[in-house]
């Protein structure tokens, strides 16, 4: 079913919206709406509509299966719908049975009445995609629930129980109980009242608005990182304040209308579908069958087991934690508990959820208390010899189907499994750091990881709140194998001229949340030291700068030994700028015998994120990630690349594969930027030179 069912109860017409799974307003929904909405007006034993959702969600808005197809635009629109209802001469009540959302909000706001179940949630999101509510969202909901309950709503696009409400003219009524009941008796008692309230009559009340808005705006410019779409909805709210109604929706759809094809919310819609596209394994069916994940265990108490740990108990999952000494079981556990109290003082957590957390973290010495396990995660030393001793161990103790996860940022995981007897139970999980926070985990799909596995892990994901990106297995995975090459092109750039604040400062402008230098500083030099030294030996041809290493050769590690590629004072994290670091960079220029050169801003965002995009290109090709979207959630999530460019294969589709290309020509004529590398991938040559695109 994907349209509106009608029934009739006395004298009250009951519209269901019918279109699983949110009652998305499709077209065929929408069409039968009105043609309910007519039925109901031309029957003379109708007195009043109820218009309800099937199944637990009012409506979740736009169907997101029509996106960018004529029938998203096709009549009936939503501002026909809601016009049908809104011009209704019989009352129109919304019953609110859960969620309503986005354009399933806009429509209830069109009705005359509202009521709902209790916790019913509504939200206007739209913002999140970088637009705003276009069917007069922005100028009814402030003549509902008032000037700052709307603009905290829309600005923020968070959801708001609808008992928040209560009192305003969102909601008429709580109905406990059975709801439709509910909601025909409030029909039948309001039916003979007239005239019909609708809120498009009301003046948003507010004692000094002119000043509130002005003091939003600054917050929003704020908190807003670059993006346009918040201040817009402050724009669109003012206008419900000092423009008519008409006037003020004429004004809201021209602002949607320049929004919706701004880059950044194609970036921001882009990412919307990413996020569910990453999900889709082609060969693993979503009815693949998974394996319950009910106590988990981790192997490894330092920066990242702690972490890990850390993410099953806030999702209410029994952890058990190993460490072989107890000096460093209690320094894990300290940490943990450090953690979750610093989040405590912030008002992310209660003093009791805190307990409640540690009391599912199981310190321990012994390997017998994690054989009960559904799943291990290993996140010992990066080091293949002590892996191989865990796996083997882990292969003895594990019960029978548990899966035996490894946390490794470099090592071949296929290698790993083969340490076990059950190299299908055996997967990577590939958090980041800070693993109780960062969104991103790459699952590592091994050559023998059998397809349940890979689906409980893609499961799991979820429920510790991550974004989970499948990987294949090789060098780095997706993410790091990326970063390589950028690292490396940042590096080059310092050799030729330009300084590591100038390369920060360049990329951060662009949008990242840290550039290279700040971003190793506080990863730590010497992590990056580690890789490059086992680089000269495996690949002497390719050419690294050494600038890093003598960095690392002072002990600069960065944030951790008080100086890096800048300089940090005693408990501070602010990156300064140091002379050291200048005089170190202009001495290995001198030995290069490089004459140094003016490099533009536009010169280092091209090369450092074209080379995410050449090497991403690479990734897609070898079938390492499924698809340039995976790429881009891998950045977004994990990288802090900034949202309103999409990721960086979306970003070089919005430049156009071609101009990506003769970029990459013009950096290969320059010897010291690695003129190989810059052979354009053969996935983003061929695209280019066929006028397309990855996605
Ligand atoms: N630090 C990061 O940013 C990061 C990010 C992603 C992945 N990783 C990977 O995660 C793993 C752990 O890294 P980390 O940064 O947490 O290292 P860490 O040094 O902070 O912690 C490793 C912990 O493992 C313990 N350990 C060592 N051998 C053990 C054994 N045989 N049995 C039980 N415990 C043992 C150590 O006592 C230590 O507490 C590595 O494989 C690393 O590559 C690290």
């Amino acid at each position: 079913m994907s349209g509106a069912s009608y029934t009739t109860r006395g004298g009250v017409a009951v519209i269901t919206l019918d279109n699983p799974p949110v009652n998305g307003l499709g077209h065929a929904l929408r069409t039968e709406l009105v043609a309910a909405i007519d039925r109901a007006n031309a029957d003379p034993a109708v007195r009043a509509l109820v218009l309800v959702g099937a199944g637990k969600v009012f409506s979740g808005g736009a169907d997101i299966k029509e996106f960018n197809t004529p029938k998203a635009l096709a009549e009936p629109t939503l501002h026909t719908v809601i016009r049908a209802a809104e011009e209704s001469p019989k009352p129109v009540v919304v019953a609110l049975n859960g969620l309503a959302m986005g354009g399933g909000l806009e429509l209830a706001l069109g009705c005359h009445y509202r009521v709902a179940a209790p916790g019913a949630p509504v939200a206007l999101p739209e913002v999140k995609l970088g637009i705003l509510p276009g069917a007069g969202g922005t100028q009814r909901l402030p003549r509902a629930v008032g000037l700052e309950t709307a603009l905290e709503m829309i600005v923020t696009g968070a959801q708001v129980p609808v008992e928040r409400l209560r009192g305003t003219a969102l909601v008429d009524e709580i109905v406990e109980g059975d709801l439709v009941a509910g909601a025909v008796a409030f029909a039948e008692r309001i039916a003979d009242r007239h005239p019909l309230p609708r809120l498009r009559d009301r003046k948003v009340e507010h004692p000094d608005p002119e000043a509130f808005l002005q003091f939003v705006r600054k917050s929003v410019a704020a908190a807003s990182r670059g993006l346009a779409a918040p201040g817009k909805c402050v724009d669109a709210v003012e206008a419900a304040v000092t423009l008519p109604f008409e006037e003020g929706k004429a004004f809201e759809r021209s602002l949607f209308l320049e929004l919706v094809q701004s880059a950044e919310s194609k970036a921001l819609r882009h990412a919307f579908f990413a996020e569910r596209a990453a999900s889709k394994i082609p060969d693993v069916p979503d009815d693949t069958p998974t394996r319950p994940i009910r106590t988990a265990a981790v192997v490894g108490a330092g920066t990242m087991g702690g972490g890990i740990a850390m993410n099953f108990a806030s999702a209410g999952i029994p952890v058990a934690l190993l460490e072989v000494k107890p000096e460093a079981l209690e320094k894990g556990v300290a940490t943990i508990r450090k953690n979750y109290e610093a989040s405590a003082k912030k008002g992310k957590l209660t003093a009791a959820q805190v307990q409640e957390a540690m009391a599912l973290i199981r310190p321990t010495l012994h390997y017998a208390d994690l054989a009960q396990a559904d799943i291990v995660i290993e996140a010992v030393f990066e080091d293949m010899a002590v892996k191989e001793q865990v796996f083997r161990r882990l292969d003895e103790v594990m019960k029978p189907g548990a899966i035996l996860a490894t946390n490794t940022s470099t090592l071949d995981v296929d290698r790993i499994a083969s340490f076990t007897r059950r190299p299908g139970d055996v997967i990577g999980t590939h958090f980041f750091s800070p693993a109780n926070v960062m969104k991103l985990l790459e699952i590592v799909r091994g050559a023998e990881t059998s397809k349940d596995v890979l689906a409980t892990a893609m499961a799991l994901s979820k429920r510790l709140r991550k974004t989970g990106v499948v990987s294949g297995v090789c060098d780095g995975f997706i993410g790091n194998r990326m970063l390589e090459q950028y690292l490396r092109q940042c590096l080059f750039l310092v050799e030729e001229g330009a300084l590591p604040q100038e390369v920060d400062a360049a990329l951060e402008a662009f949008g990242l949340a840290m550039g290279p230098f700040r971003m190793s500083d506080l990863a730590g030099n010497d992590v990056g030291w580690y890789i490059r030294k086992r680089r000269y030996v495996e690949k002497p041809h390719v050419r690294y700068s050494k600038i890093a290493d003598r960095i690392c050769e002072r002990g600069r590690f960065g944030q951790k030994t008080g100086a890096g590629w800048y300089r940090y004072e005693p408990g501070r994290r602010e990156a300064i700028p140091d002379p050291v670091v200048e005089e170190l960079v202009v001495a290995y220029r001198r030995e290069l015998g490089l004459a140094p050169r003016k490099i533009s801003r536009e010169e280092i965002v091209e090369r450092a994120v074209f080379a995410l995009v050449n090497e991403g290109a690479k990734i897609v090709e070898e079938g390492i990630a499924l698809r340039a979207s995976d790429v881009d959630m891998v950045y977004l999530t994990g990288y802090g690349f900034p949202a309103r460019r999409g990721g960086p294969m979306h970003y070089a589709d919005s430049v156009g594969l071609y101009n990506v290309v003769r970029a990459m020509s013009r950096f290969a004529a320059n010897p010291h930027g690695d003129p190989a590398f810059w052979t354009p991938a053969p996935l983003l040559a061929r695209l280019a030179a066929e006028g397309k695109s990855f996605s």
